[in-house]
């Protein structure tokens, strides 16, 4: 993104210079005057006199004073030159601003004014502002009253703003648990909860809890996860998906959903937890 407003804020200045040159150069010849197009072509263009005698044209007389000094030969009668006229610089608050200058200037303020406001929507629109929900750290609230919501829930707790199940994590497991897990994981295990991620890791489909077996197993090919989302049969290569957590000082538990973590290996059961009641999907060897 860096790189990306790098690249704004030289195509601003990039598309000011020119503008500024040309402006520079408009301002400069409006200060020391310029010869227009009919003088210029009345130096180079032949002239007659009413007798129908051909008058000597600017551009042959500037010719003969050229030769002139250079001591060549030329047959046209030179005036005499001029002295020059001592210089008076212009007298800036007499020139003032013309209104050629006003209106370059107001261009170049708009032109400016436009771009900045374009640069700084852009930067506006990529800033990173308060992220919320799914892919951001998502405070899921008080560990003792997500527990209550867990057992209200038949022991599962959905939140669809982190595309999450909550469950419990027995205490009793947590030794085998250490020897699984990592810390992120742990952290939330440590205070009895466990966040899963609801996507199966067979194929991607969500995976719905079953209340009799107290299981999640999944309605698309048959795999079946015990409560805290360990492999118990069907084609899935691992177990759930889950998410990074940490404990607030407060008590809260705060689920990174940007942050996921693959499943456990076949074969980890560190709860033991056996169907509670029966299956709500049976197991399919897809
Ligand atoms: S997607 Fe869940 S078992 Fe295939």
């Amino acid at each position: 993104m860096t790189l990306l407003i790098i690249g704004i804020i030289a195509l601003a200045v990039l598309a000011l210079v020119p503008l500024i040159v040309v402006m520079r150069g408009r301002d400069r010849d409006a200060a020391i005057g310029t010869i227009s197009r009919e003088t210029a072509k009345r130096d180079t263009a032949k002239v007659f006199d009413d007798d129908g005698e051909e008058l000597v044209s600017g551009k042959k007389y500037e010719k003969a004073i050229v030769a002139a000094r250079k001591q060549e030969s030329t047959d046209l009668v030179l005036a005499e030159a001029a002295p020059p006229a001592p210089y008076i610089p212009p007298d800036p608050e007499q020139l003032g601003v013309t209104r050629r200058m006003f209106f370059n200037r107001g261009i170049i303020a708009m032109f400016g004014l436009g771009l900045s406001g374009f640069g700084a929507a852009c930067i506006g629109m990529l800033w990173p502002s308060g992220v919320s929900g799914f892919g951001s750290k998502i405070n899921a609230g008080l560990i003792s009253d997500l527990k209550a919501e867990i057992g209200a829930s038949n022991g599962f707790l959905y939140r669809a703003d982190g595309r999450m199940w909550l469950t419990e994590y027995p205490a009793g497991a947590i030794e085998k648990a250490r020897a699984v897990y990592t810390t992120p994981e742990l952290n939330g295990m440590n205070a009895g909860v466990v966040a899963l991620f609801q996507k199966c890791p067979h194929l991607g489909c969500r995976v719905p809890e079953c209340v009799t077996s107290q299981w999640f197993e999944c309605p698309c090919h048959g795999s079946q996860y015990n409560r805290v989302g360990e492999k118990r049969g069907g084609p899935a290569p691992r177990g759930m998906d889950r998410f990074a957590m940490s404990v607030t000082d407060k008590g809260e538990l705060v689920v990174d959903t940007g942050s996921i973590i693959q499943g456990p290996p076949i074969g980890t059961n560190t709860t033991g937890q056996e169907a509670e009641g029966p299956n709500c999907i049976s197991e399919s060897s897809h």
